[in-house]
């Protein structure tokens, strides 16, 4: 984007500017029961645009994964790079992750950041406060450190309505850390904006909110002041959670809802809070925002999810209290590719970016111009091609095909060539073309990074079997559900 528009506007002013609306490239238009929105780009070329926030001074920041902090103005659509962190380590899922705006920006021109950072072989993850001083972010400064992983850092960065800093770590794939209260990881942390502990925190010596949890990517305050996060699940059950102070959210001892012998005996004595919405198969939920804005009125009181593995956006629309969730609406799905962050902006318009330079591409993506953020906003010119929501697909009698592409296509890929380095392909595989036990007990045992699919049925083990030893390049026979069965 060029400053042509504000050229012209100075030259033709009374004609032209009445409206100082950027024009924006249109991408398409969306039909809700009253209303209608347009999609267009506020901005392109971006890489994996991790956290998208709005301050009171019109600008949109934007954090990307690899380190650069931006804003772009909303009446113009012109990005200004702002910071350059220099000893970002980012891989895979780690790199610059959460940001929040100081809640009284105009007076405490104040950025939080979340990255992780290595040492020699040591990963920590830093929580830093930088100051906007003459168009750029300076004065960084150290408020807390805690341990980093090769994965699972979460974060998200969010204030509340109490003036307090919220961060959502993730467990650093530790199965030791979300339970242990002596552990800042696998937790919400609750701090001051000056990152010291308040004293009206459940344990007045510790940052711990609440705990017990896996790996968390999007956290949102209602306008209730109510606290939101998405979370990933392992093979089953993403979650969406209501957050209470000293809440234990059961991880790793549970896994979506209460709903197993054993969950239900850790539940009782724990007291553990279970999601208000779960989702298996999986969708990757990752950035949350509260809608309470009259301009969509048909969103009124919903959280705004985006997905990764799901590539759409979700409305949930919460119960009046908003303790629960009723219907859920899909949107965009698998249309712009997988979806990082959405936010809302002061005219009830919502910021969306796209996640398709991350780690693990999806096939078709990503588009020319990725990654992107996409503005969404109300528009009266509607036509025949028009998108409109729908509702999520049930995942019961799926064929082997769907329940590949639900349950194992995220990694091993659509066609079964797997991500090299990362997870093996499954086309041509001697293990998958081999005899029936052990490729039976990789699925239903997992093993390393290979999630355990034990909850699946006999059934739908066969039947995905089936599928990846006769399509996906390998010729060998379909496995009965006696068969699983037996060597399970
Ligand atoms: C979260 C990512 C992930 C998902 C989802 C996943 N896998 Fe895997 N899978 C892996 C990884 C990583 C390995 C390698 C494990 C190792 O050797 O340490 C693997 C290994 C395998 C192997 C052994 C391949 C070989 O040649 O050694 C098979 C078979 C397999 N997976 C099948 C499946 C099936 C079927 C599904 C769906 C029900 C599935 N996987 C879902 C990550 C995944």
């Amino acid at each position: 984007m060029t400053s042509r528009p504000l050229l012209f506007c100075l030259l033709f002013w009374t004609i032209a500017c009445g409206t100082k609306e950027p024009e924006l490239q249109l991408l398409d238009t969306v039909k809700l029961e009253s209303t209608g929105l347009k999609v267009e780009v506020l901005a392109d070329s971006l890489v994996v645009p991790w956290d998208l926030e709005v301050d009171s001074e019109g600008f949109l920041w934007v954090a990307e994964q690899e380190g650069k902090v931006s804003r772009i103005e909303l009446q113009t659509a012109e990005k200004q790079l702002m910071l350059l962190i220099p000893d970002v380590w980012q891989q895979r899922t780690s790199g610059l992750l959460g940001m929040a705006l100081h809640p009284d920006f105009a007076s405490n021109p104040f950025v939080y950041l979340n990255y992780t950072a290595k040492k020699d072989t040591l990963i920590t993850s830093r929580l830093m406060r930088y100051e906007l001083q003459e168009d750029a972010l300076t004065n960084g400064q150290l408020l807390l450190e805690i341990e980093g992983g090769t994965s699972h850092n979460g974060s998200r960065l969010a204030f509340g309505p109490d003036g307090m800093l919220y961060w959502a770590t993730g467990d650093t794939h530790d199965f030791a850390y979300a339970q242990d209260p002596k552990k800042l990881n696998g937790k919400m942390l609750r701090m001051k904006a000056d990152g010291s502990i308040p004293a009206d925190n459940p344990d007045p010596s510790s940052y711990v909110w609440a705990l017990g949890f896996r790996n968390m990517q999007g956290l949102a305050f209602s306008e209730k002041g109510l606290l939101y996060t998405s979370e990933h699940g392992d093979a089953i059950e993403d979650e969406v959670n209501l957050i209470r102070s000293g809440g234990n959210y059961g991880w790793p001892a549970i896994e979506g809802k209460h709903d197993l012998p054993d969950e239900v005996v850790f539940a009782e004595a724990h007291q553990s809070i279970e999601p208000i919405r779960s989702w298996t198969p999986v969708i990757a939920p990752a950035g949350l925002a509260f809608y309470g804005k009259k301009e969509i009125p048909e969103w009124s009181n919903s959280l705004l999810l985006t997905t990764l593995k799901g590539k759409s956006l979700r409305i949930l629309h919460l119960a009046e209290d908003g303790t629960g969730i009723g219907e859920e609406e899909v949107l965009f799905e698998n249309h712009y590719g997988r979806l990082r962050d959405v936010s809302v902006g002061p005219q009830g318009e919502i910021y969306l970016s796209t996640s398709n330079r991350d780690w693990n591409p999806q096939p078709g993506f990503p588009l020319a111009g990725d990654d992107k953020i996409l503005k969404i906003s109300v528009t009266n010119q509607l036509n025949s091609s028009s998108l409109t929501v729908s509702l999520p697909k049930i995942a019961s009698s799926l064929d082997g095909k769907q329940l590949y592409l639900n349950y194992c296509a995220s990694c091993h890929k659509e066609d079964g060539s797997g991500l090299s380095g990362a997870f093996p392909a499954l086309a041509g595989s001697s293990l998958v073309e081999g005899e029936i036990g052990p490729v039976v007990k990789v699925v239903t045992g997992g093993k390393g990074q290979m999630p355990a699919f034990a909850f699946l049925s006999n059934q739908d083990i066969s039947q995905i079997l089936s599928y990846v030893r006769n399509s996906l390049g390998s010729q060998a026979s379909e496995i009965s559900s006696g068969e699983v069965e037996e060597n399970r």
